[in-house]
C-alpha cells in the first residue's frame, strides 16, 4: 500500500486547502469532532469549498458503532458515492471512528485525516488502525486502512486543553525511549513551547517518522510494531481501572506511569541501567506527570493485566527496554514481578 502523504503546516489559511483543488470529487464532507467544530469551523469553512458536515459528539464514549451508524446515515442521506471526499478532523476519538467509517461505507471512501490533539498528530492518526469500542473493550472492532493524506495545522493545539497536550507529550517520550536515545534526551528534559512552530514543528516530524519507520516495516503487527505497546501494558490496566473512579486519568497519563513501572521492570528482566530507570522516573516526574494517583486494589489490576491482548495462561507479555532507544518485545514476565513494581500504587 502507497504510505498517506503527511503535511504539517503551521495555519489553516487559503494555501492549506489548496491541494483539494486537485482532487477530483463528487462531494465533500466534513466528520469534525463537535469541540474542535466550536473552536475552528468559521475559519476552516473560510478556506474550504462546498461541503457538507457531520458533527462527532466528544469523548471516548461516543467512540462506537452507534455513532458509525450516525455517520454512514450521513453518507446515505448525502449521496456519498466512491468519488466522494471526506475530511475527518478531530483528535485520536474521530480520526480511529472517522477512518473505520469511511473505509467501510461502499469498501472504501477517500479520506484525509487532519488531526487536531497532540496525540492524534503522532500517534492514532499515523500508522493505519481504525476502529470503535465495543461493550467494555476498547477498539475491539477495527480494520487496518490507508487515508488518501494526513494533514496537519499545529495551530490547532492552541484551543487544545494543556492536559490533553500534556498527556499526548507520552507518546513522543515513548517513541524516544523505544527508538531514539537522542531525541529522548532532547523531549525529556523540557516541555516544548508549543507557541514556536519550529520547535512543535520538529518534533512531530521525528516522532511521525519514528512511527512511520516501525509501521512500515510490521504494518499487521505481527512482531516490531509491538514495541510501541511500550508502557501501555500496565499503562491500559491502569487507564481502565481509574476510569471507574471519580478521578480517571486520560491515556497518556497511564501510559507515562505504565513507562515508569516497565522502566522498572526493564531493569530487573532486560538489562537496562538502574539509574536509567530512576531518570526515566525523575524526567517524567519533572514535566509535570502525576505518577502516584490514589492508590488501587491489586485484584482489580490483576484481572485486568490479564485481559491484556498480549496475556498468554496466566504469564504477562511485556515489551520492554534494553536501553534507552531499544526495546525488546514479548518478555515473558510473571505476575509477582508486575505485583512488585506496582507496590507504590497499591492499597
Ligand atoms: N489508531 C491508533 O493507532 C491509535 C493510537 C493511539 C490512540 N488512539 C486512540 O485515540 C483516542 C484518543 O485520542 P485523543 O487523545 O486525541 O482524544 P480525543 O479525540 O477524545 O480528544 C481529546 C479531547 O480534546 C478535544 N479536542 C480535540 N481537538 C481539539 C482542539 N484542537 N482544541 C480543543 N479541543 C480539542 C476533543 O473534543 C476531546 O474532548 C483513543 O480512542 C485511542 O484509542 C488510536
Ligand atoms: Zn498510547
Amino acid at each position: 500500500v502507497e504510505k498517506p502523504l503527511v503535511r504539517i503546516a503551521q495555519k489553516i489559511d487559503k494555501a492549506f486547502f489548496e491541494p483539494l483543488d486537485e482532487l477530483e470529487y463528487s462531494r465533500l464532507g466534513l466528520v469534525i469532532d463537535e469541540n474542535v467544530h466550536h473552536h475552528h469551523y468559521k475559519r476552516l469553512k473560510k478556506y474550504l469549498p462546498d461541503h457538507t458536515v457531520f458533527k462527532v459528539r466528544a469523548g471516548e464514549q461516543h467512540k462506537n458503532i452507534a455513532t458509525c451508524e450516525k455517520i454512514w446515515r450521513y453518507f446515505y442521506d448525502r449521496g456519498f458515492d466512491r468519488q466522494a471526499l471526506v475530511l475527518v478532523i478531530g483528535g485520536g476519538v474521530t480520526t480511529d471512528m472517522g477512518g473505520y467509517a469511511a473505509e467501510c461505507w461502499k469498501r472504501g471512501l477517500r479520506y484525509v485525516l487532519m488531526p487536531t490533539t497532540l496525540l492524534g498528530m503522532v500517534d492514532a492518526a499515523v500508522g493505519g488502525k481504525f476502529g470503535v469500542d465495543f461493550r467494555d473493550g476498547k477498539n475491539l472492532i477495527g480494520l487496518f486502512g490507508e487515508p488518501m493524506a494526513i494533514w496537519m495545522a499545529t495551530d490547532f493545539l492552541n484551543t487544545l486543553p494543556e492536559r490533553d497536550l500534556k498527556a499526548g507529550y507520552a507518546e513522543v517520550l515513548k517513541h524516544g525511549l523505544i527508538s531514539d536515545r537522542i531525541f529522548w534526551e532532547k523531549c525529556s528534559t523540557k516541555f516544548p513551547n508549543i507557541e514556536k512552530y519550529e520547535e512543535v514543528e520538529g518534533l512531530l516530524w521525528r516522532s511521525i517518522e519514528l512511527k512511520q519507520e516501525v509501521v512500515d516495516i510490521d504494518p499487521l503487527e505481527r512482531g516490531l510494531r509491538k514495541i510501541l505497546n511500550f508502557g501501555h501494558t500496565i499503562g491500559h490496566a491502569l487507564e481502565s481501572l481509574y476510569l471507574k473512579t471519580e478521578t480517571p486519568l486520560l491515556h497518556g497519563e497511564a501510559v507515562a506511569i505504565g513507562m515508569v513501572l516497565e522502566a522498572r521492570l526493564s531493569a530487573e528482566h532486560t538489562g537496562l541501567k538502574r539509574t536509567d530507570a530512576r531518570m526515566i522516573e525523575e524526567r517524567l516526574e519533572a514535566l509535570g506527570f502525576e505518577l502516584w494517583p490514589a492508590k488501587v486494589e491489586w485484584d482489580t489490576m490483576e484481572e485486568l493485566l490479564l485481559q491484556d491482548k498480549k496475556a498468554k495462561s496466566g504469564e504477562l507479555r511485556f515489551t520492554l527496554l534494553e536501553n534507552i532507544g531499544n526495546a525488546r518485545v514479548d518478555v515473558p514476565i510473571p505476575l509477582d514481578a508486575v505485583k512488585d513494581v506496582c507496590k507504590r500504587l497499591l492499597k
